[in-house]
């Protein structure tokens, strides 16, 4: 009765509700998605497959769409999605991905949102820490009875609103891909060159060849780098001056970083 998650992080939230989710079922694997896309690993066989991800741009993150559409199931497992975000149920990334499923054969079994903190720091900072705890402890709640139904193979729907504006704006946003991180920028009087910028890019995005991140226009938005630099040296644009960083208080640094880099760098 094997489960398989796929999960894809930047700040910690959707790692927690992976992590939860494999602690409350035996036989459970997560597998990071930006490393399954690294060592083109598309092949999965389980009862049950799960996605969980971070709502992006009202929309599924660009990853877990190329990662969803060339993955390859075996049989007819149930399969769950789990979309992690500051503000639930205004978007289609459910929708968008049994498109995907459907034209593989299957179906999406089951979905959820789980409200937690967004990090998307260009529209608002981060939240006091007791209404950080507040949401904490709903989705705890919340994700006890996701537990339940996914360990019962139970079917759920959950609201897709305003999906046609949602949409219009989604594809604008991928667009946008090769600019999306002309915003960024370092100050190289903060930075360390401690490298986990570089380390934690699910695209391998960044370079660093005078110790300071340059970025390479493959960025899928994440903010990954943004929040993860320990000395707050990376803004984008003028809005994240002065914001908070974030990460989910029970993931660590080192369970965000991707060991592709390395790799890459030893071939
Ligand atoms: C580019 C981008 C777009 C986002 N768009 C939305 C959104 O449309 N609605 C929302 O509620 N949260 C949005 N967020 C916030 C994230 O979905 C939320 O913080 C998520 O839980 C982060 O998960 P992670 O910590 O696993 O990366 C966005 C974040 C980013 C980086
Ligand atoms: S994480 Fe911050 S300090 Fe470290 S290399 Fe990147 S920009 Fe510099
Ligand atoms: S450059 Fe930063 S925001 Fe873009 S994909 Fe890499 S870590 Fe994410």
């Amino acid at each position: 009765m094997k489960t398989v998650i796929y999960y894809f992080s930047a700040t910690g939230n959707s790692l927690y509700v992976a992590k939860f989710l494999q602690a409350a079922q035996e036989d459970t694997e997560l597998r990071s998605i930006p490393e399954e896309l690294f060592h083109h690993r598309f092949d999965v066989t389980a009862d049950c497959v799960g996605f969980v991800f971070p709502l992006h741009s009202m929309g599924l993150p660009m990853l877990v769409e190329s990662f969803m559409e060339r993955l390859m199931l075996t049989g007819r497992p149930y399969i769950f999605a789990i979309a992690t975000c500051g503000a639930p149920y205004i978007g289609q990334p459910f929708a968008d991905a049994e498109t995907i499923l459907a034209a593989k054969g299957q179906h999406l079994s089951a979905s959820w949102y789980v409200r937690l903190v967004s990090n998307y720091l260009p529209l608002g900072d981060i939240p006091a820490e007791w209404r950080i705890n507040l949401r904490a402890r709903f989705a705890e709640r919340k994700l006890k009875k996701i537990a339940a139904a996914v360990k019962a193979r139970a079917p759920h729907s959950t609201w897709q609103l305003l999906r046609s504006l949602c949409r219009r704006i989604h594809e604008k946003w991928k667009e946008w891909r090769q600019k999306l991180d002309e915003k960024f920028s370092c100050n190289t009087e903060l930075c360390t060159a401690c490298g986990l910028c570089e380390r934690i890019c699910p695209t391998q995005n960044i370079v660093r060849p005078d110790g300071h991140p340059v970025w390479q226009h493959r960025c899928v938005n994440c903010l990954g780098c943004l929040h993860i630099c320990p000395v707050k040296a990376i803004d984008y644009g003028e809005k994240s001056k002065g914001r908070r960083r974030y990460r989910h208080k029970d993931i660590a640094v080192q369970e965000l970083l991707h060991n592709m880099n390395e790799e890459a760098d030893c071939q």
